[in-house]
C-alpha cells in the first residue's frame, strides 16, 4: 500500500516586487490565482492533507482557496522560507514517520505529471530530501545548485559569485522531506546570509553533512518551473497557460480559428465541434455546449451556452444562461442573471439584465428589458424599453405568451401584458393590459394645414 504524505504551500509572503496592494499569489492568470493553480497542482498527487503557510493578507488568502480541501498555518513574521516550514511544526510533528511536500506558491506553471516522478525516485531512493531541479537556459531569480563531490548545496542568487551564477542547474522550490530529519534540520539554519531570512535552502546542506541521503529530481520539463516575481513574468505564465488551453480545447475537438488572439480561462468547458472566431475571451467556469459558433469579439463570463447558440459579433455576455438554438448579437449586451430559452432571437443593441426570455421570442433591435419575464413567441419591435425603475425600487415587467410590443414603446413598470396583447407602436405603458387586447397609448397626431410661417426669405 502507497504511504500517504503532507503537502505545504509556502504562500506566506508579500511579493514586493509586484508593487502591488494584492499578494503576488492571489493574482490570477487565465481565471485562477498562482495560489489556485499550485493548489490544484498538488491536489492532483493525492496527498494526505494539505496545509498553505499564510501571513500576509491571511484572509484574502483563505478566501481564495475556500473551495479547496485545504488546512492553513500562520506564520506570524515572513522571515524566510526555513521559517515558513518551521511554523507548520504543529502539523508535521505529529505525522513524524511520514514525507512532507513543500512547494512554494508561485511556481503557477507546475503539473502534477510532472512532480509524480520525483515522488517515485523519492520513495525508491529512501532519500531524507529529494528537491526538483531543472538545467535553464536562464537561471536569473533561482537558487543554484553546488556540487562539490557527491555533497550538494544551494547558492541564492543573491549571495552568489559571478562565476556561481553561471550555473544553469537551479533549486525549483520543490522540495520532498522526510518530516522527522526536516524538523531536526530546522533549528540550525541561521539567517546570516545577504537577505537576512532563514532560507529553506539550507536545509539540503545541514541534511548532506548529517550523512542523510539528499536527491535531486532534475525534470526534462524546463518550462514548467517558472518562478513568477514580477507581473512581467505574470503575463508570460499566463501567456503559457492559454496556449495549453487552446490545444487542450482543440484536442477536444473544438475549432479556434485564431489561437493568438483566443483567450479561454482555464476551467471554461466547451462542447464538441463548437467554433470560435478570432478576438473572443471566456471567462469563469463558463460552459459552452455543442455546436455553438462563438463570433469575433464575443466576451463571455461566467455563462452557461447549451448546443448550438450563436453568439455574433460584439457581443458581452454575463453570469446568464442561454438553451439550445438561441441566438445573440450582434452587439447586444447581457447583465447578470438572464435565462434566454431555445430559438429566441436577441439581437443588435438590445441590453437585458434579471430577464427571462421566452422560447422563439424575438427582441431584434435598440431595447433595453430589465427585471422582465417574456414569455414564448413574443414580439418585442425595434426601441421597447422597459421603465423598471423609480430611483428608489426596481419593479417588474411580464409579458405572457404570443404578446406583440409595438416599436418605440415603454413598458413602465410593475406591469403585466397578457397573452396575445397587441401594443400599438410608440405607446407609454402604464397599466396592465388584458388578454388578447389591442392598446395604442400615444397622444393623438394633430394636423394644422397651412400654419408653417415661413422663415426663409424668397
Ligand atoms: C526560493 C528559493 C530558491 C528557488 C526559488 C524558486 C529559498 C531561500 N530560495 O527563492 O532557491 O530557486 O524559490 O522559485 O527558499 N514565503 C513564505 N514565508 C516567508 C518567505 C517566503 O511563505 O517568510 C513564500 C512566498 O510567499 C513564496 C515562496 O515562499 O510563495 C518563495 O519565496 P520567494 O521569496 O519567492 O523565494 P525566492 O527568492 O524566489
Ligand atoms: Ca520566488
Amino acid at each position: 500500500m502507497k504511504q500517504g504524505f503532507l503537502a505545504l504551500i509556502l504562500a506566506a509572503g508579500k511579493g514586493t516586487r509586484f508593487r502591488s496592494d494584492k499578494i503576488k499569489v492571489l493574482h490570477p492568470l487565465a481565471g485562477k490565482s498562482m495560489l489556485r493553480l499550485v493548489v490544484d497542482c498538488v491536489l492532483g498527487l493525492k496527498p494526505q492533507k494539505v496545509y498553505v503557510v499564510v501571513g500576509n493578507q491571511k484572509d484574502e488568502v483563505k478566501k481564495d482557496v475556500s473551495l479547496r480541501k485545504v488546512g492553513f498555518v500562520t506564520q506570524q513574521k515572513q522571515l524566510g522560507t526555513a521559517h515558513a516550514v518551521l511554523s507548520a511544526k504543529n502539523v508535521l510533528k505529529k505525522e513524524m514517520e511520514k514525507d512532507v511536500l513543500v512547494i512554494n506558491a508561485d511556481l503557477p506553471l507546475l503539473r502534477p505529471e510532472t512532480l509524480r516522478p520525483m515522488l517515485a525516485l523519492h520513495r525508491k531512493k529512501g532519500n531524507s530530501l529529494t528537491f526538483l531541479s531543472a538545467e535553464l537556459e536562464n537561471p536569473t531569480g533561482f537558487g543554484r545548485i553546488i556540487r562539490d563531490g557527491d555533497k550538494i548545496r544551494i547558492i541564492e542568487e543573491k549571495d552568489a559569485t559571478a562565476s556561481e551564477r553561471k550555473i544553469k542547474a537551479i533549486n525549483a522550490g520543490v522540495y520532498l522531506f522526510k518530516i522527522k530529519d526536516l524538523l531536526a534540520a530546522l533549528p540550525k539554519v541561521s539567517n546570516k546570509n545577504k537577505k537576512g531570512e532563514y532560507y529553506l535552502t539550507d536545509v539540503h546542506e545541514i541534511l548532506a553533512r548529517q550523512k542523510k541521503k539528499v536527491g535531486v529530481y532534475t525534470t526534462k520539463r524546463a518550462g514548467e518551473i517558472f518562478g513568477v516575481n514580477s507581473r512581467y513574468e505574470l503575463a508570460q505564465a499566463a501567456e503559457v497557460l492559454r496556449q495549453r488551453k487552446i490545444k487542450t480545447l482543440t484536442e477536444k475537438g473544438v475549432t479556434v480559428n485564431d489561437p493568438s488572439t483566443t483567450w479561454i480561462d482555464l476551467d471554461v468547458n466547451i462542447g464538441v465541434d463548437t467554433t470560435i472566431h478570432s478576438s473572443v475571451i471566456v471567462e469563469g467556469n463558463s460552459i459552452i455546449g455543442r455546436q455553438c459558433q462563438l463570433y469575433p469579439f464575443v466576451h463571455i463570463i461566467g455563462s452557461r451556452l447549451g448546443n448550438r447558440v450563436r453568439i455574433l459579433t460584439s457581443t458581452m455576455i454575463e453570469e446568464s444562461t442561454i438553451k439550445d438554438d438561441a441566438q445573440v448579437g450582434p452587439f447586444a449586451h447581457l447583465r447578470p442573471n438572464n435565462v434566454i430559452w431555445q430559438k429566441a432571437k436577441v439581437g443588435n443593441f438590445v441590453e437585458m439584465k434579471n430577464t427571462v426570455f421566452g422560447r422563439k421570442s424575438k427582441a431584434g433591435h435598440l431595447s433595453y428589458l430589465g427585471d422582465c419575464d417574456v414569455e414564448e413567441e413574443v414580439n418585442i419591435g425595434a426601441g421597447t424599453i422597459t421603465c423598471n425603475y423609480d430611483g428608489k425600487k426596481k419593479y417588474k415587467t411580464i409579458i405572457k405568451a404570443g404578446a406583440f410590443i409595438g416599436s418605440g414603446t415603454e413598458l413602465i413598470a410593475p406591469l403585466k401584458i397578457g397573452k396575445k396583447a397587441y401594443i400599438g407602436a410608440g405607446s407609454t405603458i402604464t397599466k396592465d393590459v388584458s388578454p388578447g387586447s389591442l392598446v395604442v397609448a400615444r397622444s393623438k397626431q394633430v394636423e394644422k394645414r397651412k400654419k408653417v410661417r415661413r422663415t426663409e426669405k424668397k
